[in-house]
């Protein structure tokens, strides 16, 4: 094949499809829409912080050498702005297959400390951001005869988490919506699975002092570590995942590391 035909319908893993990743701009979000991208996929970057996005559409365009990219404003926490971002997408693409609900904040806290606020906030934009991109998202994924949805939640949504009473509600509950909804939306050929990473170095934790010592890995994941695992879930390579909850975290919630007899 010549470059100028790979330009215009290139080979790849997510080759044709078009993929909404909300939360975008920047960290984890960023690099799954660079890694679908060069997979052949067509993204769509929604974020709150609307020049970053634009920023990255533009710099994936020109590394992929075709429109590969658009970015649009959203706030994750607004059904409005969901449904014009989910518009724009479709209108720029043409089609909807895959929707990444990336978008989150952390808030510290236990129940004894949490500030009432960052509760709220949490789970307004952990929790209540995925259920209305969700919602909305679902009436163009219908259209397709396969589609997935990848929910970014937390290892804070697979065990306990201390110190971080809303995060890990929030995230718990993105798990429940995950698994009740691929049993509500399978007859309409939508999968949909949850993601749970570990620590991961992105701007959201680079000022955290984490602890890596139950992490049997030693470390924390790079971006595109975690991104591997949207492009697969992304993919026709898992159409017969449907409903789980993937951790993906070096090994920190195999069991606990940390009771080794000496
Ligand atoms: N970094 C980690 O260690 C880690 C671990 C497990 C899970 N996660 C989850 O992964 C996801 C991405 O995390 P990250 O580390 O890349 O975070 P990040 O802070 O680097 O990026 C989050 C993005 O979400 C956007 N955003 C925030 N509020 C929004 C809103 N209301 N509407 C639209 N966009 C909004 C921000 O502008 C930012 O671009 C989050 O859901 C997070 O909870 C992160």
């Amino acid at each position: 094949m010549t470059d100028s035909l790979n330009a215009i319908s290139p080979a790849g893993r997510v080759s044709g499809k078009v993929v909404f990743i909300s939360g975008a701009a920047q960290g984890m979000g960023a690099s799954h829409a660079r890694v679908l991208a060069s997979e052949g996929a067509k993204v769509v970057i929604g974020d709150l912080q609307e020049s970053a996005a634009e920023s990255l559409a533009i710099e994936i365009n020109e590394s992929e050498g075709r429109t590969a990219a658009a970015s649009v404003r959203l706030d994750v926490t607004d059904l409005e702005s969901w449904q014009l971002a989910i518009e724009t997408s479709v209108t720029a693409f043409g089609r909807l297959d895959v929707l990444v609900n990336n978008a989150g904040i952390y808030t510290p806290g236990s129940v004894l400390d949490a500030e009432v606020d960052d509760w709220h906030r949490t789970i307004d934009i952990d929790l209540t951001g995925t259920f209305y991109g969700m919602k909305v998202a679902t009436a163009e994924l219908k259209e397709q005869s396969t589609a997935s949805i990848i929910n970014i939640s937390s290892i804070a949504g697979l065990v306990g988490f201390k110190h971080r009473a809303a995060y890990a509600a929030a995230k718990w509950g993105v798990q429940g919506l995950t698994k009740t909804s691929a049993l509500d939306l399978g007859e309409y050929g939508i999968r949909v699975n949850s993601i749970h990473p570990g620590s991961v170095s992105t701007p959201l934790t680079a000022g955290l002092k984490r602890g890596l010592g139950q992490v049997p890995a030693g470390r924390a994941a790079e971006v595109e570590e975690i991104s591997s695992l949207v492009l697969y879930l992304a993919s026709d390579e898992a159409r017969f995942v449907n409903g789980a909850a993937i951790a993906i975290d070096g090994g920190e919630t195999a069991g606990n590391n940390l009771r080794a007899d000496s």
